[in-house]
Order: C-alpha cells, then structure tokens, then sequence
C-alpha cells in the first residue's frame, strides 16, 4: 500500500514502485522518474497559487522549490530542509544580448542560490527525502557545486557527509566549502566517472543515503528552475532556454518540469531546449550528432571543471525534453566559453566557467542561424563566478588563452606615490 502521492517509475520499462522505496534503480537496472498525480496538482493549485505565495512570508512560500512543492515532493512540511533556496534574479542584459546577437536575453543567475550554485534547488529535496527515510549519512561525487551544496544541507540537518571529487580537479571556492561546511572530503586519484562508480559502491555497501542526480528527488526540485524563470516571465514561454550540460541532470530536469507544466495544460507549448557542452567533454553532443546511444568520453577535459564529464548518468532523461520541445545539443571550445566569460563577468553579472558555455553556445546558435536573433532566449547561470577564482586571475594576468585579447584586465603594479597612482587614474 502506498504512503505518500508519489511514485518512482523505471524510466525503461514503466514498472511502478512505491514512493519510499529506497532505491534509484529499476529492478531492470534502469534510472527511476519520480511520477506526480497531475490530476490531484491540477485541483490543489494553479499559477495564481504559485504567484500569491511570492508575497507570503511562510519560509517554504519564499523558497524558490518549495514555492512549487505539490509538483516537487508534496512531502509533510516537518521534513523540509530548506535554507531557504531559488528566488533567483532573472537578468536582462542589453550588452550581453548583443554578445549573443539577440535583441533580447534573459539570464537566471543561479549562483544566487544559499551556497552559490543551481544545486541547492535539488539538494534541498533531495536532503530532506534523506531525512523523511531516517538516513544519517550522505554522501555524492561531485565536481564540486554538489559537494559545496550536499555538505551545506548536512551539516544543519546535523548528518555526516561523505564527498568524493576527483583529486586537483575542483575549482578552489568549492573546496573550501565542503572543507568548511564539515564534510569527510575524499579526493579520488581519479575523473568524476569514477568517483561517481566508488561512490555508489559504497552507497550500497554501507547503506549511505547518495545524493547524486541519479536520485530522482534532487531532479525534482531542480524542475524549480524552469518554473520559477517561467513565473519571472509572467508566465510567458520563451522561444529557448539554453543551460550547460555535464552528468545532464538539470536539463533532465527542466524538461521533465515543462513537459508536466504542459500536461497540466498550464503552458501551451514548450520552449526549445539547448544543452552546451565543452568539447573536451562532449558526449551527449556527440550521440545527439549521429542520432545514437550515447558512448562515453575517456579522460575528459575542460577549463570548466564543473562539466568535465565524460559518462553522464541522466543523458537518456535529457534527450527526452530535447527531443520533446525539438531543441538542440551544441558544443563550445575552452576559448569559447572564456570569452563569454569575459564578457558575463565584465556586464557586472559574473559566472563561473561552465555556466557561461550558456552564453557561448548561445552564441554560436544564433551565428549558425539555428536561433534567430529576434527570437526570445532565456540561458542559466549555473554557478557564481567567486566559485572558481583562479580561473578568473589566471585569464586576466594573460595565463590562458583568449579569443579576443582587449576583454583581459591584468592588474597593474604602482610605485606608493600620488604621482604614479595618478598615472592610472587619467
Ligand atoms: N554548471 C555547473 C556550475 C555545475 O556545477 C554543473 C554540474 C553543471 C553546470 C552541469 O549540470 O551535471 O546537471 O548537467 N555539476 C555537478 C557537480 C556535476 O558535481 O557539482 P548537470
């Protein structure tokens, strides 16, 4: 007999399983979809309830995923881990539009989120499913956003936090969060593919509660994204939303999200869907490409560090809402996402690298014409640029590589009088 609303669906064969269950894999070894009862949501709540919590002060009204808990986790409230998260600002940059070559954009700044990144929005589910089944340790691979978020919820939740990250890999401001937030920090002579295959062994040895995107409930409340941009807009769909692809959890996501917004006939169409990867990292482009299942990239390789990933769990889940909304996968190269770096950080907006592949494949979509300029684009910011300093410092001072050598902004150096300062400052 069922406990809760909710159910867990294998994504190959439609076998059922009840909401509890502790599993993230079919008996068929298949990724598991957390199903709703539409019809139910669709009596309890409309886009009006969504819009009057926006002036509640309830805490789970505030937070930008429980804000939209009947189609999240319609969990009991006593469970809900929340910081609060979400309530994120949609930016609207002229200057960057005309970057991209659009006459308009909309950038969702993720990194706004209670510990910097667009993880919070799952983490927050996924923690307090953790709590719901009593579990008291947890545990993720990550390249370094999910550890920083895992290890954050933990530690108010009082459980103890395990993070695998591939040992140099991790960009510094990540680091420091998990080392501080009080996480059991492994570094893995190893990528992320294989912190994430050690980490799921030791899930099920130990009896750990893994809080990777392959658990359904951290997709759920990264559908949040997608919904709270979509009532940032009044409810208006865009013509695209690009975002960053890497283990594709979040564009999993966002497609799962708009799909059940239009079955719930509360959006009539979907927006195009476009998932950027780094070349060194590409293999969803690559399957999207020659129309095939996906074959994984051995030793990938990126500057951002977020998205180097080479076996990405949720590709099947991901193709779903690109196929859906018949949208795009793309590539950038290193430089590429540098430059729009540069130019992101330069509007006064600022992300971290593998965010800002948004903006860059953003770019070369509208210069291939697959993105007409007068189209209206919506990109996601995934994470804040202090997350990865050094990549920032290094590009400046003219350590890397760049497209186009006036974005750089080295620092000067000056003798301690008036005279020299002055010097600059003319
Ligand atoms: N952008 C940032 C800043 C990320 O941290 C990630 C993923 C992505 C994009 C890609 O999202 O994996 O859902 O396709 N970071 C994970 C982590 C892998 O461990 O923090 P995805």
């Amino acid at each position: 007999m069922t406990t809760v609303p909710w159910r867990l669906r294998c994504t190959q064969t439609g076998t059922e399983y009840d909401g509890l269950d502790r599993r993230f894999y079919s008996d068929t070894g298949a990724t598991l979809d957390v199903v709703h009862d539409l019809a139910r949501v669709g009596e309890q709540v409309d886009l009006a309830t969504f819009d009057a919590r926006l002036s509640s002060k309830k805490r789970i009204d505030r937070s930008g995923v429980w804000r939209f808990r009947e189609l999240i986790l319609p969990v009991e409230e006593q469970w809900i881990a929340s910081k609060p998260e979400g309530a994120t600002n949609l930016y609207e940059s002229s200057r960057l539009a005309s970057y991209v070559g659009l006459d308009w954009l909309g950038l969702k700044h993720e990194g706004e989120n209670p510990t910097g990144s667009f993880k919070d929005r799952g983490m927050t589910v996924a923690m307090s499913m953790a709590k719901r089944l009593g579990a008291d340790r947890v545990a993720c691979a990550s390249t370094g956003n999910t550890s920083a978020s895992m290890a954050a919820y933990a530690a108010e939740a009082g459980m103890r936090a395990f993070v695998f990250i591939p040992d140099g890999k991790i960009a510094y401001g990540k680091l420091a969060q998990a080392l501080a937030f009080g996480a059991q920090t492994i570094q893995i002579a190893g990528d992320f593919d294989k912190a994430l295959q050690l980490v799921q062994e030791v899930c099920d040895r130990e009896g750990v509660y893994l809080l990777n995107s392959v658990n359904p409930f951290r997709i759920e409340g990264q559908k949040a994204i997608g919904f709270e941009m979509l009532q940032d807009l009044d409810w208006q769909v865009p013509d695209w939303i690009v975002l960053p692809g890497g283990n594709l959890g979040n564009s999993a996501a966002l497609g799962k999200g708009l799909l059940e917004m239009r079955e719930l006939g509360w959006i009539d169409r979907l927006p195009k869907i476009a998932v950027v990867q780094a070349q060194g990292a590409n293999p969803f482009y690559t399957a999207f490409q020659k129309g095939e299942p996906l074959v994984p990239v051995q030793n990938a390789e990126t500057i951002a560090t977020a998205i180097r990933i080479g076996n990405p769990v949720s590709w099947q889940k991901s193709l779903r809402g690109v196929d859906a909304s018949t949208g795009i996968v793309t590539e950038v190269t290193d430089v590429q996402i540098l430059d729009a770096k540069a130019h992101v950080d330069a509007a006064g907006i600022g992300a971290e690298p593998a965010s800002c592949a948004t903006v860059a494949g953003a770019k070369r979509l509208v210069s291939e014409g697959v993105i007409q300029p007068d189209e209206r684009v919506c990109g996601i910011l995934t994470g804040h640029l202090m997350k990865d300093p050094d990549t920032v410092v290094q590009y400046h001072k003219g350590e890397m590589d760049a497209l186009d050598e006036s974005t750089r902004n080295a620092p000067v150096r000056c003798d301690a009088t008036l005279d020299a300062v002055l010097g600059f400052v003319n």
